[in-house]
């Protein structure tokens, strides 16, 4: 189901990681290591909660019926899975498509008047619904979005009315969301306690939206308990100990940057999920492997340059799915102007492979060494799965590489800042000092 092919890494290096590996799994296993608290993720896709599932489903069914557009309202943990799944399974082409689910938009993720704007623009004449999604309740960028569209929808439909859009996805008793929920009679969704923000797409945090985009979440939860149930195996053979074992043995030899290269346009933002999920799980105290991401094979006519012959500090892991997706082949033609005669009858697949094989070949020759994980195919089965193992390697890469991979203190240092630049009641010393350190 999901293949790690390791082969550019030392097999003596990872049979003498193997032994700090074990001890790494057995601490998330027995919740004994660091960040012990929040390793509710693990067993989470055997413990599914059917009463929560059909009221997920439910609130799904009534956005399809009552709704045209769905604005999920979130951002990092509480924003990228959601995306990230959607995209993958429906296409980056989703809210263009004809199709019987709302179109999905999401806000909350970022400070821009601009997209703001356009969200608000691209709801004037249609009816919408709300699932704000914040597992803290507080954090500025979706509060702000919130309290925007808050008074939208209370405008357009009353206040009775507004309740029965608005799907909050929260702590099951803390932070200003749950508070405002309760007050306003808002259907909620519980973020559980010991899962953190960037491990919560099998939660309700991932689950809702995804359901309204008219995906299979029961097959993405089967996924997900194939995936654990791979995973759970100690030994070589896990594909979860085998990608933390490269990545960190990649590290020791000064291959600072893991770049996730993937071949497919609609897995941008599964991109953009792990980014944050190895980002913010391992980038602390000084360590951490930079996580960047390509999608070729559009980003070989712009980032190929550097990872052919830029600085060698990098290492490559292809995402690839075996499977195409469409059977498209090369027409022939009369005149073969372009020369292409020698590809017609070839299925457009068999192109991209080649693409993939050549590349591989050309970036090993550069001296970067390529990891390469392999799915059947891209759908809900295999995505769940995919997602699991991420988390799962990530575990067991953040143990190794010695730091605590459930926190993320970083995250607190620009809030505090805005906020007392913002002239936050309780905040007024720090902001004057902070003004005084700009010209800007
Ligand atoms: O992984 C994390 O914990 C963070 O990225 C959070 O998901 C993000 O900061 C959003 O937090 P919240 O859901 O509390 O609004």
């Amino acid at each position: 189901m999901i293949k790690v092919n390791i082969s550019a890494v030392s097999g003596q290096k990872v049979s003498a990681m193997l032994p700090r590996a074990l001890e790494a799994h057995n601490a998330l296993r027995n919740k004994t290591g660091r960040g012990g608290d929040f390793l509710g993720w693990v067993d989470l896709p055997a413990k599914a909660d059917e009463a929560e599932l059909a009221r997920i489903k439910a609130a799904a069914l009534k956005i399809k019926t009552d709704s045209q557009v769905l604005l999920v309202c979130g951002i990092g943990g509480s924003y990228l899975g959601a995306r990230a799944v959607i995209e993958a399974l429906r296409g980056s082409f989703y809210n263009i498509k004809k199709k019987d689910t709302p179109d999905i938009f999401f806000v909350g993720n970022n400070l821009s008047s601009g997209y703001m704007a356009e969200i608000l623009s691209l709801v004037e004449h249609k009816d919408f619904s709300i699932n704000v999604i914040s597992k803290s309740g507080t954090t500025t960028e979706p509060a702000v979005a919130f309290r925007i569209l808050k008074n939208l929808i209370e405008h357009r439909y009353g206040k009775e009315g507004a309740k029965k859009r608005v799907y909050a996805t929260t702590d099951i008793s803390k932070g200003a969301l749950r508070q405002m929920a309760g007050a306003e009679g808002y259907e909620t969704f519980v973020i559980p306690d010991d899962v953190g923000g960037r491990y919560s797409v099998l939660t309700p945090v991932g689950l809702l939206p995804i359901a309204a985009a008219g995906i299979d979440i029961d097959a993405l939860l089967a996924g997900a308990r194939e995936g654990m149930e791979l995973c759970a195996e100690p030994g070589e053979g896990n594909p979860a100990w085998r990608y933390a074992i490269a990545r960190n043995v990649l590290l020791s030899e000064g291959k600072r940057t893991e770049i996730m290269a993937s071949y497919n346009p609609s897995f941008v933002f599964l991109a953009e999920w792990y980014k944050q999920l190895y980002g913010e799980s391992e980038g602390k105290e000084g360590k951490g492997i930079f996580p960047a991401a390509v999608n070729f094979t559009a980003d070989l006519h712009s980032m190929g340059q550097y990872i052919q012959e830029g600085a060698r500090d990098i290492f490559e892991t292809v995402l690839l799915v075996s499977r195409p997706d469409a059977n498209i082949k090369v027409p022939e033609d009369a005149d073969d102007l372009d020369g292409l005669n020698f590809l017609a009858g070839k299925p457009l697949a068999d192109i991209e492979r080649e693409a993939f094989r050549g590349t591989y070949l050309a970036h090993s020759d550069g001296h970067v060494p390529n990891l390469v994980i392999e799915i059947d195919k891209a759908d809900e089965r295999n995505l769940g799965a995919l997602l699991y193992f991420y988390e799962y390697a990530c575990g067991i890469s953040g143990y190794l590489l010695g730091v605590n991979p459930f926190d993320q203190p970083g995250v607190e240092s620009y809030k505090k800042n805005m906020f007392a630049l913002l002239g936050k009641p309780g905040y007024e010393e720090q902001g004057k000092a902070l003004a005084a350190r700009l010209d800007f």
